[in-house]
C-alpha cells in the first residue's frame, strides 16, 4: 500500500501542496476538525519517540480521528518472536494507516509490503526519517520564504543521524543548494548520500570539521544530537558526544537571518542560552512537524484504496538486480532478523556497478 518510506518518493510538486495544506490547517483549523472522522491511525513504536509519537497522535485527534498502538516494542507480540510483516498485516485489519518508528533498517518498507493500509516510516534506524524532513521543509519555507539559493549546514552526528539524510535527499533537488558537512571524521556524511544524491543533482559542497569555519557562510545550521544509541563503541560515542556545542559565543560570526534547526531532542549540543536568539527555530519546527504530519495523513488516507480485504495482501516476488548473487552487509538491516525475506538490490550505478540493497540502502562490497 502506498505510504511514505522515504522522502524522495513525494515529488517537489507534491510536498508543496501539503505545505499549502499544512498552512491553511494553521489559518483554518476547524475547517479540518472532522476530516478524519471514523479513522483510525495506528502508532507502532519499536524505538524510543517523544515527537514523533505523540506528534502523530495529536495530528490524528486534530483531525477528528482516533489512534491505537503501542510506544514499546516490548510490550508487542515481537518479543515472542512474531515478524514485522506480521505484525502489519495483523494491525491493518484494525487501523487505518499506521507510523512505525524500528531501530532495524528497512521494517517500515517490509511493513507497508504486507499490509493493506499505508505505512509512514517514523524511522528506521539510522537510515531515513521522512517525516521530520516535512517538519523541517515547512520550517524553512515559513521561515526564509524560499529553498533555492540557500547554504545549509549539517553539523554533529552525520553518519548515523537519519534526519540528514533524508533532509538533504529532499533539499538536494532544489535550485542553486549548497551544502555544509559539518562533522568529525568518525561520524560524516554516509557516502552513498554524497556520490548519488548530493553529486549526482550537482549540488556544491564541502566537508569541514570546524563550525566555527563554516559559521559566517551559513543561511541555515542544522544541529544534530550524537546518536550513542547507534554506536557499537560506547568509548567512543563517549568521545565524541560533545564535538559540537553551540554557544551564543559562537553565533557572533553567524548571519543576522540565519536560522538554527534541530530535529530535537537536543543533549549538549546547543546551549540553552541559544534559546533566547531569535534565529533558534527547533521548537517552531515541533509545531511544523504536526501540521505537516495532519496533512500527511490526510494525503495518504485520500490516496488510500477503500474496502480492500487483509487477504489482498500477497506482496509479490521484488526485482532482484543482483539476480540472487549476494545478502545484505549491513548488521542492521531488516534482511537479517525478517524470516525468510527476499534479498533484493537495485543497480544504483550501471558503469561502476554499485549495487544497493533494497531494504536499508547498504552498498554491495567487493563486486
Ligand atoms: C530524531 C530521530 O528520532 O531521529 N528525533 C525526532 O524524531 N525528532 C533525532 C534524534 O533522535 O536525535
Amino acid at each position: 500500500m502506498r505510504g511514505l518510506l522515504d522522502i524522495s518518493e513525494l515529488t517537489i510538486e507534491e510536498i508543496d501542496s501539503m505545505m499549502n495544506t499544512a498552512e491553511d490547517i494553521i489559518a483554518n483549523p476547524w475547517k479540518y476538525a472532522e476530516s478524519c472522522k471514523g479513522k483510525k491511525l495506528a502508532t507502532l513504536f519499536f524505538e524510543p519517540s517523544t515527537r514523533t509519537r505523540l506528534s502523530f497522535e495529536a495530528a490524528m485527534h486534530e483531525l477528528g480521528g482516533s489512534v491505537i498502538g503501542f510506544s514499546d516494542g516490548d510490550n508487542s507480540s515481537a518479543v515472542k518472536g512474531e515478524s514485522v510483516a506480521d505484525t502489519a498485516r495483523v494491525v491493518g485489519c484494525y487501523a487505518d494507516i499506521i507510523a512505525m518508528r524500528h531501530f532495524i533498517e528497512g521494517a517500515p518498507f517490509v511493513a507497508d509490503r504486507n499490509c493493506v493500509v499505508p505505512v509512514i516510516n517514523a524511522g528506521d534506524g539510522g537510515h531515513n526519517h521522512p517525516t521530520q524532513t516535512l517538519a523541517d521543509l515547512l520550517t524553512i519555507r515559513r521561515e526564509k520564504g524560499t529553498f533555492s539559493g540557500l547554504t545549509v549546514g549539517f553539523c554533529g552526528d552525520l553518519k548515523y543521524g537519519r534526519t540528514v539524510h533524508s533532509l538533504c535527499t529532499a533539499l538536494s533537488r532544489y535550485k542553486d543548494v549548497k551544502f555544509v558537512f559539518i562533522a568529525p571524521k568518525e561520524l560524516k556524511i554516509p557516502s552513498y548520500l554524497i556520490y548519488e544524491v548530493i553529486e549526482k543533482n550537482n549540488i556544491e559542497y564541502v566537508e569541514c570539521e570546524s563550525l566555527e569555519e563554516a559559521m559566517p557562510s551559513l543561511d541555515i545550521l542544522y544541529m544534530t544530537r550524537v546518536q550513542g544509541e547507534r554506536f557499537e563503541d560506547k568509548a567512543e560515542y563517549e568521545r565524541l558526544k560533545d564535538s559540537y556545542i553551540l554557544t551564543a559565543d559562537k553565533l557572533a560570526t553567524a548571519k543576522e537571518d540565519m536560522i538554527i534547526l534541530h530535529p530535537l531532542p537536543r543533549v549538549n549540543e546547543i546551549s540553552v542560552e541559544v534559546d533566547y536568539d531569535s534565529r533558534a527555530c527547533y521548537f517552531k519546527q515541533v509545531l511544523n512537524g504536526k501540521y505537516m504530519r495532519m496533512a500527511l495523513i490526510l494525503k495518504l488516507l485520500e490516496g488510500a484504496k477503500q474496502g480492500i480485504s487483509a487477504d489482498a495482501v500477497r506482496p509479490k516476488p521484488m526485482v532482484d538486480d543482483a539476480e540472487g548473487k549476494y545478502k545484505c552487509e549491513n548488521p542492521k538491516c531488516i534482511t537479517h532478523t525478517e524470516q525468510e525475506l527476499q534479498q533484493a538490490f537495485r543497480l544504483v550505478d550501471k558503469e561502476q556497478n554499485i549495487l544497493r540493497c533494497k531494504y536499508c540502502e547498504a552498498r554491495v562490497k567487493n563486486i
